[in-house]
């Protein structure tokens, strides 16, 4: 199992790194506005940090404009995949850029159904959204948990999946319990994750016990 960061800042990305859970990167035009600075610039300072894949997002709607700006994101450095949006354009694209070995990830998957479309056109990942199902009141786990089950029962359909819009430390134990193959996550969870109550306490007590003994 990989742990992603979803994130564009540098410091997060390294901060992760330092602790083990930068396996890659993915980001969207959300997450790069908030850096401010050159779109491209960002992506090669992040691809000089990391080593894993690292997901940059086509913004072209249309066939030959997913082609184009993916051809060029696959330019900027050997590790870059194409991130293209659940669209029949996409689909079409994914497969053209598969066939000229330019690795793609489809994105914003909120269905079962989408995520067998885009395995078929040959996303080398498929990235379902968990939190913004919850938000309006859907189960994005059982989303997950049925798209684990389909490729697991369809072994042809060669493709990873990337559980993206991950909330809480919650959600990241549920997937890793289900063999979700990728988990990507913002700093805020993965530090979440650190934490407990317990942890602190027993922390505190070890301390204040410590002064009881010489040294
Ligand atoms: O990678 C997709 C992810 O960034 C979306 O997360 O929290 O904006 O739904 P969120």
């Amino acid at each position: 199992m990989d742990i992603y960061v979803d994130s564009a800042n540098l410091n997060e990305i390294k901060a992760a790194k330092e602790l083990g859970l930068c396996d890659g990167v993915t980001t969207n035009p959300t997450l790069i506005a908030k850096e401010g600075g050159s779109f491209t610039e960002i992506l090669k300072k992040i691809c000089e940090v990391v080593s894993g894949p690292v997901h940059a997002e086509v913004l072209s709607l249309d066939y030959a404009g997913i082609l184009s700006e993916g051809r060029e994101l696959a330019k900027i450095a050997e590790n870059i995949v194409v991130k293209i949006p659940m669209l029949e354009a996409g689909l079409k694209a994914a497969k053209t850029l598969k066939e000229e070995g330019i690795p793609t990830n489809i994105t914003l998957i909120f269905s079962a159904a989408q995520a067998i479309l885009a395995a078929k056109a040959g996303a080398t990942y498929i990235c379902p959204f968990l939190g913004r199902l919850d938000d309006i009141g859907h189960d994005g786990l059982q989303l997950l948990g049925q798209i684990r089950a389909i490729l697991d029962n369809n072994p042809d359909l060669d493709t990873q999946i990337i559980a993206a819009s991950i909330r809480t430390p919650l959600h990241m134990v549920e997937l890793s319990s289900m063999g979700v193959d990728i988990l990507t996550a913002p700093e805020k969870v993965l530090k979440q994750m650190q934490k407990h109550p317990l942890t602190d306490a027993g922390i505190a007590q070890f301390l204040v016990d410590a002064k009881k003994f010489a040294h």
